[in-house]
């Protein structure tokens, strides 16, 4: 699998390794703003799902069809690096990807970050949402994805006042493939409910939800800290969906402590 690795400064702690799992239908760009948290001494991974970019090498990976196929990527990823544990971060899609990797191999985590997510499955109306677009991506390609998600994904403030990061996540979708893009949204759409796996988490969890966030709303991470016992939430303002993006650091703020404090 294709990934970044960031290694911890040297004059950090070697306190350990993040991994940071990206949404859906961007790439390992998406997180350029928290490769700083190698400066706090931690070792930073992150993942190219399959057939996101950047790069032309994305377009040689076969398409994903379930949450597992990324889950067992990335699973099979810290294997290769002999990485035993690492604080799992992901937002939107990737915190559903954390969800299945929590599913097949628990002890990995030493800690979770839930970024702009949710632990339900897609209802039937998201369902056909989600064929609407594979048949929009289809017939029109990622331009069009993108035409329709960027006004979903960020708030108006930051699509008024912020146009490098409107572009950024433009650039993010276009040179995404349609065979990814497809895939991806098979996995959207199958993937199962997580919510009974809440109770159930006994370690450090951290929820990150931008205040404007329309794609996965701030009750949604209410709800998961409500069913995590000793989950942190954390609420960012001037954000929508893409949190980290939009309001870095209020974000690393967040993540920063958390890593800090109480993994
Ligand atoms: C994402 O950002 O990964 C997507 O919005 C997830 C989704 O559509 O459920």
């Amino acid at each position: 699998m294709r990934f970044l690795d960031v290694p911890a400064a040297a004059s950090g702690r070697g306190a350990g390794t993040l991994v940071l799992i990206h949404g859906f239908p961007l790439n390992t760009d998406m997180w350029q703003p928290q490769l700083e948290m190698a400066a706090r001494g931690w070792r930073v991974i992150v993942p190219a799902l399959r057939g996101f970019g950047p790069g032309p090498e994305a377009r040689k990976d076969p398409p994903a069809a379930s949450m597992d196929d990324y889950a067992g990527d990335i699973i099979d990823l810290l294997d290769s690096l002999h990485v035993k544990d690492a604080v799992i971060c992901g937002l939107s899609m990737g915190g559903y990807i954390a969800f299945a990797m929590h599913r097949h191999a628990a002890t990995y985590f030493r800690g979770l970050v839930l970024a702009d997510t949710r632990s339900q499955g897609d209802t039937p109306e998201a369902v056909a949402n989600r064929r609407g677009m594979q048949q929009l991506v289809r017939d029109k390609g990622p331009g069009a994805v993108a035409d329709a998600l960027l006004p979903k994904l960020l708030c108006d403030a930051t699509r008024a006042s912020k146009p490098d990061v409107v572009q950024n996540l433009r650039t993010q979708i276009t040179t995404s493939s349609t065979e990814a893009i497809v895939g991806a949204l098979d996995a959207l759409m199958t993937r199962p409910d997580s919510t009974p796996m809440l109770p159930t988490l006994h370690i450090p969890v951290l929820i990150v939800v931008g205040d404007q966030d329309g794609i996965t709303p701030l009750p949604l991470s209410e709800q998961m800290h409500h069913d995590i016992q000793g989950s942190q939430l954390v609420v960012i303002s001037g954000a929508g969906h893409m949190s980290n993006m939009e309001q870095p650091a209020a974000f690393n703020d967040a993540l920063g402590g958390f890593l800090d404090k109480r993994v």
